[in-house]
């Protein structure tokens, strides 16, 4: 995983938000094999902060301090202490909010088949959404460093810090550390549903990190519509994406569903 580009500001038109709204809804309800890529923004109006800009988690954590490998190889104690105490106090308390909620739905009319998200608070799970590709991981679990021991890490007692396994080797959370690569199955699984959608919902992600960002490159590579919900532009706003939902994604979930549901008033 790494960041590579920072953000253009392109913003499509002065369309009003009702019609944006509309025409996301009319895309989601002709879609035949739609996709979501989702990032920290998704997850904002539960409560936990995006990294970047105002208020994000790397404003008050270096990255390459707090969630780089080599800083938690070098230092275990230091990140347990000072960044996963926080995130495990943070993920437990969290709900899921409109936008996964929606999500889930669109998956239960069948027009949703696959999340890939970059999140690894579990929220879409959390919502009922089934095909969900942890791209990043997850917080949910942790590993033993030494024998490869998996357990949960609502289970885990934060007195002692690094955590430890029977064995004596250190935990680890099950997300991806910036220096690390993608596993592979979610990694494939991801390339193969953005070459399949036809459309791609990008929402609460600044898309700076790769190789996420790059799905929605494929998936316009490949012929899908891709619409972003954010409520600031990104490097894709303008260029692969078609239409930018400006808008906090629980707000403008809450209407999309609404008027997709009316768009498709056989379905249940
Ligand atoms: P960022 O923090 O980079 O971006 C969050 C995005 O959400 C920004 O574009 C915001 O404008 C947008 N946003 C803020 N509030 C929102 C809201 N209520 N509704 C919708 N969007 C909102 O988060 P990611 O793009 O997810 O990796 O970051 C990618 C990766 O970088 C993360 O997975 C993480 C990080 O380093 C790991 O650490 C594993």
């Amino acid at each position: 995983m790494r960041e590579v580009a920072k953000v253009a500001s392109i913003i499509p038109g002065n369309i009003r938000m009702e019609t944006l709204i509309k025409k996301t809804a009319e895309y989601i309800a002709s879609s035949k094999y739609a996709v979501a890529l989702t990032g920290a923004g998704i997850s904002v109006e539960s409560g936990i902060p995006p990294f970047r800009g105002k208020g994000g988690l790397w404003e008050k954590f270096d990255p390459m301090e707090f969630a780089h490998i080599d800083a938690f190889m070098n230092n275990p104690k230091k990140v347990w202490e000072m960044f996963m105490r926080e995130m495990k106090g943070m993920l437990v308390e969290s709900k899921p909010n409109d936008a996964h909620l929606g999500l889930a739905r669109l998956e239960e009319l069948g027009i949703l088949k696959t999340i890939i998200t970059q999140n690894v608070d579990g929220l879409h799970q959390s919502a009922g959404s089934k095909d969900v590709i942890e791209f990043h991981g997850n917080f949910a679990w942790l590993r033993c460093l030494e024998c490869g021991h998996r357990c949960q890490t609502v289970d885990i007692n934060l007195d002692h810090i690094p955590p430890r396994c029977d064995c004596g080797g250190i935990y680890r959370p099950d997300c991806v550390f910036f220096g690390e690569g993608i596993p592979p199955n979610e990694l494939d699984r991801s390339q193969q549903a953005a070459s399949q959608c036809d459309l791609m919902l990008v929402i609460g992600t600044s898309a700076i990190v790769q190789p996420s960002a790059f799905m929605p490159v494929i998936a316009k590579q490949s012929g899908a519509t891709i619409i972003e919900i954010n409520p600031e532009p990104t490097p894709l706003t303008g260029t692969t994406s078609t239409l930018l939902v400006q808008e906090k994604a629980g707000k403008a979930m809450r209407q999309i569903i609404t008027e997709v549901e009316r768009l498709l008033p056989g379905k249940k």
